[in-house]
């Protein structure tokens, strides 16, 4: 089977087709999936670049999707012909969070689906949404899920809620199709009107380039009437929270999820405590999180943005659109 490696010193460079030995049949409790697609995400983006360290001759992406061709002994989840999406968390099946770190997770810690078999415990995978293609199904992973537990899981979204989504990323568009999906009014930000027009079109109420309103948080206030958003799905960091925070309303959530602007830095924490808002930190979510975001999106008829497609022998080029920041939505890459 064909397979991509990263080679030490990570880099693009350094992404390598290889021909892999066929993983063979699947054992107790395993299933055989031949993966059909992946999507990039900006951790995959961070591992690939070495930023995130992993372990020399590692199988990038974190995301895979594709069709069960066998299962082992004791498999009743699964039949042959299934189509399934892979779980960030192997592990982390349901209830509270085990993990504060990635060496569980698929093309960081372990290998990842940047290959066309894979033999693993059934419970890494879930059900793939009817009617999705691979590529689709495989942005569910990490973009889908954390934005569902950014707003539903933890937000507590309701209909009638004003949401923040900031960059117009993988993971800031589901947010925006989630929150309309579910009769929130959204408020997207993005550096190009371009994009922006394009979040027009999925349904985001109001728009704002922060690249051009420099205090893009005032601004998102000022569209709520001086109440403030109900939930923002923080992507930035250290370089956009404190905006966040003036544009949420008093005792609003924040979910921090995203390090685009960096890893540490100030926060306005008299602001926050004065707002009464909740700060949570959060990465991705559990398996049974992940089921009930495919009923979701089977339910509301959500089908993800995917920009740009690529074949498996592509990686780099992928990650280079990525990196450019050209993209609106999802890249993915079908094999
Ligand atoms: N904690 C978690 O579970 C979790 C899960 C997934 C992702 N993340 C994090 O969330 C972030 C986004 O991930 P992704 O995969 O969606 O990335 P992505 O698809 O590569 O998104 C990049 C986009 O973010 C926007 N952006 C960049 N700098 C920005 C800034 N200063 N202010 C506002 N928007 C900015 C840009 O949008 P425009 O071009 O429209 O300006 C850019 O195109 C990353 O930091 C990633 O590590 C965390």
């Amino acid at each position: 089977m064909q397979a991509i490696r990263l080679r030490h010193p990570a880099g693009l460079d350094q992404l390598e087709l290889v021909d892999l030995p066929d993983p063979g049949q699947p054992g107790a409790g395993e299933i055989r999936v031949r993966l059909h697609a992946s999507s990039l995400n900006y951790h995959d983006l961070a591992v690939v670049s070495g930023y995130m360290p992993a372990d020399d001759g590692r199988i990038p992406m974190s995301d895979g999707a594709g069709v069960v061709e066998a299962v082992g002994p004791g498999v009743s989840e699964f039949a042959p012909g299934d189509h399934v999406v892979s779980t960030f968390f192997p592990t982390w099946l349901n209830g509270d969070p085990p993990i504060a770190d990635f060496s569980t997770t698929p093309g960081d810690g372990v290998d990842g689906y940047a290959r066309e078999l894979v033999v693993a415990p059934w419970t890494a995978f879930t059900r793939a949404p009817q009617g999705y293609s691979h590529a689709e199904a495989a942005t569910l992973t990490t973009a889908g899920l954390t934005a569902w537990r950014a707003l539903v899981v933890n937000g507590g979204l309701r209909a009638g809620d004003t949401v923040l989504v900031l960059g117009t990323g993988g993971v800031s568009v589901f947010a925006l199709q989630i929150a309309k999906a579910m009769g929130a009014t959204v408020i997207a930000t993005s550096s190009s009107d371009e994009k922006l027009e394009r979040a027009r079109q999925l349904g985001a109420d109001h728009l704002v380039n922060y690249r051009r309103e420099e205090n893009w948080g005032e601004r998102v206030r000022e569209l709520t009437h001086g109440r403030g958003v109900d939930h923002v799905v923080e992507v930035g960091g250290p370089g956009t929270l404190a905006q966040s925070i003036t544009a949420t309303r008093i005792g609003g959530h924040i979910a921090l999820i995203g390090v685009l602007t960096g890893l540490g830095g100030q926060v306005p924490t008299a602001a926050l405590m004065a707002r009464q808002q909740r700060l949570q930190g959060l990465i991705v979510g559990s398996r049974q999180h992940q089921i009930d975001l495919v009923r979701a999106v089977e339910a509301t008829g959500i089908k993800p943005v995917i920009d740009k497609s690529f074949a498996l022998p592509e990686i780099a080029e992928a990650f280079k659109l990525q990196r450019s920041g050209g993209h609106f939505g999802k890249i993915v890459l079908e094999f």
